[in-house]
């Protein structure tokens, strides 16, 4: 179904990011995976390459904070694959101890990985178009007490997303913008959750009700 494409995830290491990569290779896509995390990386394309030959992925280490490691990728992605038509863009962290930390990831990493992706798929360049799924969350739609500025960053996700879609709509880049919204999902974010809640860790019990209840409150 996605033969003859190539697909670009970032935070492709562990987690949604992992499982995203895992389904788009069964469905016949070439990946990029970018992610900060060199071992975890490497050692998730030594078992993809087993199974779904080598040829079908490239890892490269990517923090997605940095302008010169988003361009460099999306380059390497372009001569290793000859172009890019879908970006998963999905690396995020939960971390209200260090709230810029969050911000710089979850929201301003996002807004870099787009505008570096437009430079090689917006039509109105020479790219071939394609489509853009930008990784938000529940708490980008709901206000979520136990992590204000994680809920504040995937808003921002969804807000970013929405208003893409429409400047492509309106300019005709020929990229289809949509965000995910997941709930609870069992990965290595929920590793040190309390730790990484800082000032809101007395609300821990909000995120375990939360989990039980596959709901925010
Ligand atoms: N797990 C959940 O319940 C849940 C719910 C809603 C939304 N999300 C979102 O889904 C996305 C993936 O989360 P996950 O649960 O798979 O988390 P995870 O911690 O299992 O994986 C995140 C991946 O992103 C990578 N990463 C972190 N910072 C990075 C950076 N600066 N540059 C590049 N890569 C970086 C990590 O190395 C890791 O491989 C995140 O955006 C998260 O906010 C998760």
């Amino acid at each position: 179904m996605l033969k003859g494409k190539v697909a670009v995830v970032t935070g492709a290491a562990m987690g949604i990011g992992k499982a995203t990569t895992t389904i788009l290779l069964q469905n016949g896509a070439k990946v990029a995976l970018l992610d900060v995390n060199e071992a975890a990386g490497k050692s998730l394309k030594a078992s993809l390459d087993d199974e779904y030959g080598q040829e079908n992925t490239v890892f490269l280490q990517c923090n997605v904070e940095s302008d010169k490691d988003v361009k460099d990728a999306f380059q390497s992605a372009v001569e290793t694959f000859g172009g890019i038509d879908i970006v998963c863009n999905n690396a995020g962290v939960l971390n209200e101890a260090d709230w810029e930390k969050s911000l710089s990831i979850n929201l301003a990493g996002v807004i870099r990985v787009v505008y570096v992706a437009l430079e090689h798929m917006n039509k109105l360049t020479g790219g071939r178009g394609g489509v853009v799924v930008n990784t938000a969350s529940v708490a980008g739609l709901q206000a979520a007490a136990s992590f204000p500025v994680y809920s504040a960053t995937k808003f921002g996700v969804v807000g970013f997303t929405r208003s893409m879609a429409a400047a492509s709509a309106a300019s005709g880049y020929g990229v289809r913008f949509n965000a995910l919204c997941p709930a609870g999902v069992q990965t290595d974010f929920f590793t040190d959750m309390k730790v990484k809640m800082g000032p809101f860790s007395h609300l821990y019990y909000l995120v375990e009700k939360a989990v039980e209840k596959g709901i925010l409150e």
